[in-house]
């Protein structure tokens, strides 16, 4: 097949189109600036990068399309993965002329392994450390490599558990609150599946980490996003609608959800005290 714009021989796929490398960019580059159009994404935005396929994309992406960018690293100290994944996104920083910022688990005194269930302390301490950087650093934004499976995934996957308070970040763009120093969410990717966002990482020869978490607990959600792939290739479109109608759902949610000041750090919290400081001990006797 050729692209669908040119000449030149296909190398990606989508939506029954064929695309050169340089059109792929422009159809991938397109629907991230859509996103930062439609929610008139202006100023300094954190990137978070975990050396994955998709955050190395968005990043890549948003870079090209010339946005005040700081890449930021969280290392959660995980054996192999963590160092494996710190280079990755060394490797793409120091392409695209960037100075990555490295932020520590263990200078909180946490350690994942110590846990009981790393992965939902690393969701959580991820989340606190992703705006307490983007805060710290005069950010108004910070920006996810989620992309649309993922969001799509998570979403089934959450309402399959009756898990109706994690129904949340079902959107590309989440307000910040200035008053509980919280800064914008983004998730560019909102539109891009990750065979998208595959294709965009190999056409680029980007150099993601192929390494996964041993802590992953994954199994669950990879048979719905397997389930929620093979349903799209029967009917084209449906992820994006799947998606939108969440969106509009955690929007209706949002009178509901009232959030204070964490006592301690300051930052937003559901209770008195925020989750980050009783995961780093920082409760005790208060
Ligand atoms: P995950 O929570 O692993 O599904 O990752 C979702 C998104 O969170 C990624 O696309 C990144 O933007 C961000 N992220 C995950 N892990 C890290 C990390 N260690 N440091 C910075 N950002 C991360
Ligand atoms: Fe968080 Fe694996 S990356 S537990
Ligand atoms: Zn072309
Ligand atoms: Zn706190």
């Amino acid at each position: 097949m050729t692209c669908h714009y040119c000449n030149e021989e296909a190398v990606a796929y989508s939506y029954g189109k064929g695309y050169c490398r340089e059109h792929f960019n422009m159809y991938f580059r397109g629907k991230v600036r859509s996103v930062i159009d439609k929610f008139q994404i202006k100023g300094k935005i954190a990137v978070a990068l975990s050396g994955g396929k998709d955050s190395l994309a968005l990043f890549h992406a948003l870079h090209f399309l010339k946005m005040d960018l700081i890449p930021f690293y969280i290392n959660l100290g995980i054996p192999s993965y963590s160092p494996a994944s710190e280079k990755a996104c060394e490797k793409i920083c120091h392409d695209l002329g960037y100075t990555l910022q490295k932020i520590d688990l263990a200078d909180y005194g946490i350690s994942l392994e110590e846990h009981e269930k790393p992965c939902s302390v690393c969701g959580t301490v991820k989340r606190y450390l992703m705006n307490r950087f983007a805060h710290e650093n005069g950010c108004k934004y910070v920006a996810t490599g989620h992309n649309l499976s993922d969001i799509v995934t998570f979403a089934l996957h959450n309402l399959a558990n009756a898990n109706i308070m994690n129904f949340r970040g079902n959107r590309p763009f989440l307000p910040g609150r200035e008053e509980y120093n919280m800064v914008a969410k983004i998730k560019p990717l909102f539109y891009l599946t990750d065979k998208e966002c595959m294709n965009y990482t190999s056409i680029n020869n980007l150099e993601y980490v192929k390494e996964k978490c041993p802590f992953s607990r994954e199994a669950p959600t990879l048979k719905i996003k397997k389930w929620v792939h093979a349903m799209e290739e029967e009917m084209p479109g449906m992820m994006l609608n799947m998606a939108k109608s969440f969106w509009r759902l955690e929007e209706k949610m949002d009178d509901e959800i009232k959030l204070n000041r964490c006592s301690i750090c300051g930052y937003p919290s559901y209770g008195r005290i925020c989750k980050f400081c009783r995961i780093a001990g920082r409760s005790k006797g208060k």
